[in-house]
């Protein structure tokens, strides 16, 4: 009889224990998802699980704003049907042509490093959610490292629009909760000005350049408890970029046609983005009992107020619980919600309840809970 059929004594079968840390008397033992432990011997261990910790945040913001002023002097709209309609007042755009989403994703992930008074070189991974990459190849997270001087570190791109930053930090956690990673950095980086039409009012009114980035790191007691992730590729009719990938690739024609930019057939995004984001955001409450009032922060993707207000509505919270910045920065797609944790970060109390909601292109949408994991010093 093998070991591990459905014949074979129980208490002599092994079992996978995922997420955890088997230890005896202080010793690791067993620390990767793929180890398998015979039930026998867990008498005398201690099972610990280990969470993976956002401990430090930062962000970049090029200098230059467009404001909706700029905006009416370029296209037929005005400053009233902007906020109004979405909630935004002005944008940033990096304007030199040699800079792109790497530039602003290394920034970031340098003034993390000086804040969590760490090295480069103790970077085990970073993971960049990203759909304005400097270039199809090398991935983003490859010349970030560089930049940043993370000798020791690998990485990759992940591509899920304004979800990417929430589907990159529950791929990143995966690698800290299963023991392998101690310093995972997640970064949320799009230079959206690259794929605007500036002569398309329904969507340059909406987006902003910007980077923002976490760390991960292992804890016993703080970090991600749960997520809820989905996509849906019919979604890619409402809201996608048409050229420039290998069912398009560039020609002079798919420029002429300006099928490189983003196309959005806005109001089905609109519906969907309500529906997507307040479903799946008190979905997550329910699955962890969580009653609004144990909710400490909602930190929404910023696409449209009216979205992130459905939202927070479903999910029975005041505003003072929500943040929100999209009055000053706009849609920064990947680099929303990491903004908005490093503006909201000092008022952030350890053991806090988050949860982190979004809605993007193609569609992706989902939400993840965690728990906040130390006090700013010198926070008000
Ligand atoms: O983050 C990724 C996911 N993306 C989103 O979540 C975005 C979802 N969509 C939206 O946020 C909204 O649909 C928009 C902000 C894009 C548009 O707002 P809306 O309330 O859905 O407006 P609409 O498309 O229904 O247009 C209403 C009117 C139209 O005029 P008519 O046909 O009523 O005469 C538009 O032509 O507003 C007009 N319009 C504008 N007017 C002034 C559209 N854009 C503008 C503009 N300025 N910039």
């Amino acid at each position: 009889m093998k070991k591990g059929s459905p014949g074979f004594p129980f208490f002599l079968r092994k079992a996978f224990i995922p997420q955890f840390r088997l230890e005896t008397q202080g010793n690791l033992l067993f620390r990767t998802s793929s180890h398998i432990l015979s039930l026998a011997a867990i008498s005398s261990t201690k099972l610990t699980i280990m969470h993976a910790a956002i401990t430090a945040v930062a962000g970049y913001l090029p200098e230059d704003k467009l404001t909706n002023a700029d905006l009416e002097t370029m296209v037929d709209t005005n400053d009233e049907w902007i906020r109004s309609r979405t909630g935004i007042e002005e944008r940033r755009i990096l304007k030199d042509p040699n800079l792109a989403t790497s530039d602003m994703g290394a920034e970031a992930v340098k003034e993390l490093l000086k804040k969590r008074g760490i090295e480069a070189a103790e970077i085990d991974l970073i993971i960049v959610a990203t759909v304005t990459a400097d270039m199809h190849f090398p991935a983003t997270a490859n010349l970030i490292a560089d930049k940043v001087g993370a000798v020791n570190s690998w990485g990759y791109d992940l591509s899920a629009a304004c979800s990417g930053f929430i589907f990159a930090l529950t791929t990143g956690a995966q690698f800290v909760e299963t023991g392998r990673y101690k310093k995972v950095i997640v970064v949320g980086a799009d230079k959206m000005s690259a794929i605007v039409d500036y002569t398309d009012r329904t969507t340059c009114i909406l987006f902003g350049d910007g980077a923002g980035a976490v760390l991960l790191e292992p804890s016993e007691t703080h970090g991600v408890i749960d997520h809820k992730l989905h996509v849906d590729g019919k979604g890619a009719q409402m809201l996608r970029q048409k050229a420039g990938g290998s069912l398009h690739p560039p020609t002079h024609a798919t420029v002429d046609a300006k099928d490189h930019v983003i196309y959005q057939d806005g109001q089905p995004v609109f519906k969907a983005a309500v529906k997507g984001m307040a479903d799946v955001s008190y979905e997550i409450m329910q699955r962890n009992n969580l009653a609004s009032e144990d909710v400490a922060w909602l930190v929404p993707h910023q696409a449209n107020l009216r979205i992130i207000d459905a939202t927070q509505r479903r999910m029975g919270l005041p505003p003072e619980k929500v943040t929100i910045n999209i009055q000053k920065y706009g849609n920064t797609t990947a680099a929303t919600i990491p903004l908005c944790i490093r503006d909201w970060e000092s008022k952030f109390k350890k053991g806090d309840n988050i949860i982190l909601a979004a809605f993007g292109g193609g569609f992706t949408w989902g939400a993840v809970y965690l728990t906040w994991a130390y006090d700013t010093p010198n926070a008000d």
